[in-house]
């Protein structure tokens, strides 16, 4: 599919707000029809329009990472997510939602009646006869007239501290459901999340349904964190990418399992365990993933939970080595054997070779090699490789560019540097675009500085390092 692919950039004036509905604030999402705001508005009307009459995707920013977005109601648009990412139909995809009143039209079984539910019905054939997994149920009523609200109590407590935000909840898909059977691959749960962007939630309720997203890279890559790298990996398979700007939190959303009893995190993200931990009924949750890293050797993560997490996942076209924190727990750069070793690779000792380096905590020289050695100097800057900056011209992080020599002074090769600083959030947010910088400045290989994770947003970077990464460090 050969397609003219448009990057239409979303000024950040107010789109919308959120209405009170029943003494929830997230009742309703309200579109501002400020006139200010008109031509970003005509654009969003547009991609609305394409999400209900075409079955190519538009790529949208939420505050996580991009997303490659169709109409969740209908079959045909969702089986065009998986074509242009060139994505395995058994990981389901997170549908998104504008407000709670959209997600509880969700949770009620499908009226084939009622065609004004946002349902479109089109090839909708998902009637599976299997129940969720759940061991709670939904909220039970206090009176009995009043029905029961169709959200678990136990999200309850969740959705009031972190939606809109980085977190995705498990809820039971109802039978028939209103949503296409691509979205959830066959699970009887699907994931919801309310993103903490207004063009996104404006995005949503233009197209009055919710809208099933991946992140918006080609399948195995790192995640965009800007419409520059949507187009980088989608050019020629969508029409349309919304540019908001670069994400902010830059990792993607939390993937949380409350049906289950103790609750589960099935990946990490945007919140972290701790804040899950801090929230009533989720005191006791427990992390329902495996990080390969355990005997310094990339191993298979043992029957996942949530099926995206078993891909190959964010790998830059570099080999990335992984350094974990705990490695030679002092060392405050890439090991002079490590440097040696990647030099001797087939092309490697020619000047030609070009390695990256991604600093954060505890690398401190450009470069970051440790100590040096009788054969190996130092790492000199020659140049600041410049900013490396969105369309829109706004600065994500500096690249410097250094040489490394030999005892003699010979160069060994070029190094590409960035620093991400020691603060966590910056981290998360610069890490799959410093990925992705490197890949374009052509490294052959990417040196990590890991950060110790505990229970902090540490664990998503280091979760989706890992992952990456050819090679760890233990
Ligand atoms: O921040 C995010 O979550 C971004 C933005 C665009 O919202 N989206 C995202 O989607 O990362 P994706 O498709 O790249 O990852 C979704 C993850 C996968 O690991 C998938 O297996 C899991 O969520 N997932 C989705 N529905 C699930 C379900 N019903 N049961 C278990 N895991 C599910
Ligand atoms: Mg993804």
């Amino acid at each position: 599919m050969a397609t003219e692919t448009r990057i239409v950039r979303i000024g950040s004036r107010e789109l919308g707000h959120f209405e009170q509905v029943g003494g929830e604030k997230l009742g309703k999402w309200h579109i501002s029809t400020d006139p200010h705001s008109s031509q970003s508005m005509e654009a969003l009307r547009e991609a609305a329009r394409e999400l209900k009459t075409s079955d190519i995707p538009v790529a949208f920013p939420t505050e996580t990472v991009y997303g490659l977005a169709a109409d969740a109601t209908r079959s045909k648009a969702v089986k065009g997510i998986y074509a242009a990412k060139g994505r395995p139909a058994d990981n389901p995809l997170i549908v998104h939602v504008s407000d709670l009143d959209m997600l509880r039209r969700f949770l009620q079984p499908r009226d084939d009646k009622d065609d004004t539910n946002g349902c479109h019905g089109e090839g909708n054939t998902n009637t599976s006869s299997q129940t969720a997994p759940s061991c709670r149920s939904s909220s039970s009523s206090s009176s009995s007239q009043k029905p029961a609200d169709p959200i678990p109590t136990i999200y309850q407590p969740l959705i009031d501290r972190f939606w809109p935000g980085p977190l995705t909840i498990l809820l039971p898909n109802p039978t028939p459901s209103k949503l296409a059977p691509e979205v959830t691959a066959g699970l009887p749960t699907f994931g919801a999340r309310m993103p903490d962007s207004p063009l996104a939630l404006t995005l949503i309720r233009l197209a009055n349904a919710p809208l099933a997203a991946p992140s918006a890279n080609a399948s195995t890559k790192p995640s965009p964190t800007t419409a520059t790298h949507v187009l980088d990996d989608l050019h020629g398979r969508i029409r349309l990418i919304l540019d908001g700007g670069p994400c902010t939190v830059g990792v993607e959303s939390t993937v949380v399992d409350g049906l289950c009893d103790p609750p589960a995190v099935l990946r990490p993200g945007g919140v972290s365990l701790a804040e899950l931990r801090s929230c009533p009924g989720w005191e006791g949750a427990v992390k329902a993933y495996k990080d390969a890293a355990e005997d310094g050797r990339k191993t298979a993560v043992a029957a996942p939970r949530a099926p995206g997490m078993k891909y190959k996942h964010y790998s830059p076209r570099a080999r990335v080595v992984l350094y974990e924190a705990a490695y030679r727990a002092g060392a405050d750069g890439v090991a002079v054997e490590d440097w040696q070793r990647v030099l001797c690779l087939p092309g490697g000792s020619s000047t030609a070779s070009r390695m990256g380096t991604i600093r954060t905590r505890r690398w401190k020289r450009v470069g970051g090699l440790q100590g040096g050695g009788s054969s190996l100097v130092m790492p000199e800057v020659v140049a600041d490789a410049g900013l490396a900056t969105t369309d829109g011209g706004e600065a994500l992080f500096e690249v410097r560019e250094g040489e490394l020599r030999d005892g003699d002074g010979k160069p060994l090769a070029r190094i590409l540097d960035i620093d991400l600083g020691d603060d966590t959030r910056g981290i998360a947010q610069g890490l799959f675009s410093a990925l992705r910088e490197l890949d374009r400045r052509q490294v052959d290989t990417i040196f990590v500085d890991g950060i110790s994770d505990g229970d902090d947003m540490a664990a998503a970077v280091m979760n989706r390092l890992r992952k990456a990464a050819s090679e760890i460090r233990v």
